[in-house]
């Protein structure tokens, strides 16, 4: 791979490589390997103009593990903020010869443009573009999954809440697709759920109560209030009612279901506390994955 934007066009066999990639580095980690010397001499900038805590910092963290070289680019104390055009910006830092650049803007489309216009021979990986893709959150998110149900056809998947504006619930479901998911449901109010036609191998359901009934996994989604306008802005509390997992939905879901969130979290919002922080609760584990997952896609893309 030599750019990472979106997985729909990546084929089946190369998110399965990239899986059992992560893997790998989640064994070398384990076995006390801490640095690998997989991208010596290689230099990644963490390029973010969005609000980030998982996705940034493991990006780091993974490209630090491999031995690379991180900058983090500080947005805020950038020539961004005296009006420097974002293309300007991209060939000015592509003159300091980096290899790889990691992305998220708040504009849909933006490492695609930024693939375009780039001159050098940097990669560019997308961290989260608006509410188009977020792919490297959906390798974490089937890896955990295969973790625990290695046979992707015979499970039922709920992806629940803001679908309409979630990157993540994109990436998810071009993930989970490729890799053959049985049944894969969207759920969430009228007004936060996109067009049919958007994604049409997937179930539709306003009903929470019924969407998650004998679901495998249930992947909730964080109310991305940045990008709805005001008109679409639900209450919290009646939300919660209608959309939030708590005890008594998770009993509904089939025996073990896998309970799944990109985060941030809103507790009482779209998880209650006690599911969040509960025994099925994955979270923390897709958090860990993260980085193994961030290893693979880099060492995949820049290893010699
Ligand atoms: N899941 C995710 O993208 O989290 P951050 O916004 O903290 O990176």
């Amino acid at each position: 791979i030599r750019h990472l934007t979106t997985l729909e066009n990546l084929p089946r066999e190369c998110i399965e490589r990239l899986l059992d990639r992560a893997i790998t580095m989640r064994d070398a980690c384990a076995h006390g390997t801490r640095k690998l010397d997989l991208l010596n001499g290689r230099t990644i900038l963490n390029l973010f103009f969005e609000p980030s805590t998982r996705t940034r910092t493991s990006f780091e963290l993974a490209a630090r593990r491999l031995g690379a070289d991180v900058i983090n680019f500080d947005i805020g104390f950038s020539s961004t903020s005296k009006g420097e055009e974002l293309f300007d910006t991209l060939h000015t830092l592509e003159a300091m010869h980096l290899d790889a650049i990691v992305v998220r803007h708040k504009v849909s489309g933006t490492p695609d443009e930024l693939v375009r216009h780039a001159m050098s021979g940097v990669s560019v990986i997308n961290a989260g573009d608006g509410n188009r893709a977020h792919p490297t959150q959906g390798l974490l998110d089937v890896l955990t999954i295969r973790q625990h149900r290695p046979d992707f056809s015979k499970l039922t998947v709920v992806i629940c809440g803001d679908v309409k504006h979630s990157r993540v619930a994109r990436s998810d479901v071009h993930a989970l697709t490729k890799l053959g998911t049985g049944e894969i449901r969207l759920c969430g109010p009228a007004a936060l759920m996109p067009e049919a036609s958007e994604f049409p191998h997937c179930k539709f359901y306003n009903d929470f109560d019924k969407a998650i009934e004998g679901a495998d996994a249930a992947i909730m989604l964080r109310l991305q209030k940045e990008r709805m306008a005001s008109i679409d802005l639900p209450d919290e509390a009646a939300y919660f009612r209608e959309y939030g997992l708590d005890s008594r939905r998770l009993a509904m879901a089939g025996r073990g279901c896998l309970v799944m969130h990109p985060g941030p979290i809103n507790r009482g919002i779209e998880i209650a506390p006690e599911v969040a922080d509960g025994p099925q609760s994955r979270i923390l584990e897709q958090v860990g994955n993260g980085v193994f997952v961030r290893m693979a896609v880099l060492g995949e893309m820049l290893a010699r």
